[in-house]
């Protein structure tokens, strides 16, 4: 067969479901997409607590902070959100092949690229949750000074002002962060996930995927 590149994967004798039975866990994905100033990274942190405390290994990837390093070279047009949510998805997929729960907070304004993180991923394992304040709130909330900003003239390409933001037509989970409080949020993303045994139910013992 054809093989341009000359590069041929090497099937390692340890697999994903190994890993996962090492950490007597399902390991997946919750996908936390929103505006800037919808709360993913405040919720994401909260859902991380939540988890670690009940003996969960998880992971958490926050949209500022792996610009910071592995995506520091990427920028707002169209195309470096397209590449960074790619490498975010393919970082995603060796998390779970690790045996981890990853909570990924990133705008991801795109559907085409959060469907296809879905994709790149097991049936069930992308928890899609969407953050649905409206940009009036984010934008009163500002807490990164983002908004002010764009409407003074200072910065291009913000999200909900001169750069698209597709909402999710069919999330597992939508919160209205406006009108719901974080623990709330996190009861109703770990009660999705509990009705689709991802997580034991409460009191359950883990089981092993
Ligand atoms: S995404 O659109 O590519 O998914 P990502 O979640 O990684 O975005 O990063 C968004 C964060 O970058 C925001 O929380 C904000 O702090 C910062 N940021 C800086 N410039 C912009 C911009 N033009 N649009 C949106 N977010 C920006």
């Amino acid at each position: 067969m054809d093989n341009p590149n000359n590069l041929v994967w090497h099937p390692h004798s340890i697999t994903g479901r190994d890993r996962a039975r090492h950490n007597d866990q399902r390991p997946f994905v919750i996908w936390l997409t929103g505006l800037s100033g919808s709360g993913k990274s405040t919720l994401a942190g909260a859902l991380e607590e939540r988890l670690f405390a009940s003996g969960h290994r998880c992971y958490l990837l926050d949209g500022d902070n792996i610009r910071h390093g592995l995506n520091r070279d990427l920028g707002f047009s169209d195309a470096d959100r397209v590449e960074n949510i790619r490498r975010v998805g393919e970082l995603c997929k060796i998390l779970v092949d690790a045996g981890l729960i990853v909570i990924a907070g990133f705008i991801s304004p795109f559907a085409r690229d959060r469907a296809m993180v879905r994709h790149l991923l097991g049936a069930g394992e992308f928890v899609e949750v969407h953050l649905n304040a409206s940009l009036a709130v984010c934008e009163q909330r500002d807490p990164k000074g983002l908004y002010r900003k764009a409407r003074a003239g200072e910065i291009r390409h913000v999200t909900g002002i001169d750069s698209p933001y597709e909402a999710p037509i069919e999330a597992e989970v939508v919160l209205d962060t406006a009108a719901r409080d974080v623990p709330g949020c996190v009861d109703d993303i770990l009660g999705f996930c509990r009705q689709t045994d991802l997580i034991p139910s409460l009191g359950a013992a883990h089981r092993p995927a």
